[in-house]
């Protein structure tokens, strides 16, 4: 691939176009932010970047709280007009026709019709530059049931959400495979008599995760070829003496197991 070299900029791509709910519920406002993001799993810290001169800027200073809310296909007009518009002039709750729900233990009202709604209380307000970054814990998660299947789990990939590139709305297309897809491990052919052949193949669930409010990266084992930028690089390695002794090797498979089942050596790390 041959790339043209450009000075630095704001290039990142897709970004969520989240609705930022603040104020009261008498006297609510609307900002589009697409500079957002998830900071910390635990705790769960999430961050704004706002412009001063926003008249969203000093509600969310002076009150210490915001909601983001997701937007959807369905939304994405209201979103670009939240962005267009400021609240000093407009009620942008009634021009977008859209609906203020309770965020228990906060002033500002959610967006009923957004499928996911984080309600945050400010820890810290760094200036950047041309935008300030609201740093924030994330209080609640507000969740559309019909996003729930029968066992409590969230299901996202329902909501359509939409997604923001280099000035442009998008509704995100088809799924390319679940988190950790690549560090799942084949299993060996087997033939059609092997009962265990029609089991289904171990695979990862991060909406486990999600409703357990954990990222679903959190605990996982490292995946052998997953991650090598963080697998220690030779010289970080403990010296042989202070590694655990090798196991003696073993010339048959283990008790019980058949050569098809024996635990097979991990591959080395690139
Ligand atoms: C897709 C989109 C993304 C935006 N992202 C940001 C942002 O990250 N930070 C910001 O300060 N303004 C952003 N804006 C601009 C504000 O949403 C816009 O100035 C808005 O009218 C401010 O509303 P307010 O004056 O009621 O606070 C964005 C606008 C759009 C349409």
């Amino acid at each position: 691939m041959s790339k043209v070299t450009w000075r630095g900029g704001a290039l990142i791509a897709p970004v969520p176009p989240a609705m930022i709910t603040c104020g009261t519920m008498e006297a609510s406002n609307i900002i589009t932010v697409a500079w957002t993001g998830i900071l910390a799993t635990v705790p769960p810290k999430t961050y704004i970047s706002v412009r001063p001169r926003r008249h969203s800027y000093s509600i969310i200073k002076e009150q210490g709280e915001f909601v983001i809310n997701l937007t959807t296909e369905a939304l994405t007009h209201a979103a670009d007009f939240c962005g267009m518009y400021t609240g000093a002039k407009i009620d942008k709750f009634t021009a977008c026709n859209l609906t203020k729900e309770d965020v228990p233990g906060f002033s500002c009202p959610m967006i009923a019709e957004a499928p996911l709604s984080l309600a945050c209380r400010v820890t810290e307000v760094v200036p950047m530059g041309s935008h300030d970054m609201f740093i924030a814990d994330v209080v609640s998660v507000h969740v559309d049931e019909t996003l729930l299947d029968a066992d409590g789990r969230l299901c996202l990939e329902r909501a359509g959400l939409a997604a923001f590139a280099h000035g442009e709305y998008f509704a995100l297309g088809r799924s390319l495979g679940k988190f950790g897809f690549s560090a799942v491990k084949k299993k060996k052919h087997r033939r059609q008599s092997d009962p265990a052949a029609n089991k289904p193949q171990a695979t990862v669930d991060p909406t486990t995760d999600a409703v357990d409010n954990k990222h679903p990266a959190d605990g996982l084992p490292t995946p052998v070829t997953a991650d090598t930028h963080t697998a220690p690089t030779p010289s970080e390695r403990p010296p042989r003496s202070d590694r655990k002794p090798r196991r003696p090797k073993k010339d048959k498979p283990a008790a019980g197991r058949s050569k098809d089942t024996a635990k097979k050596k991990k591959p080395k790390r690139t």
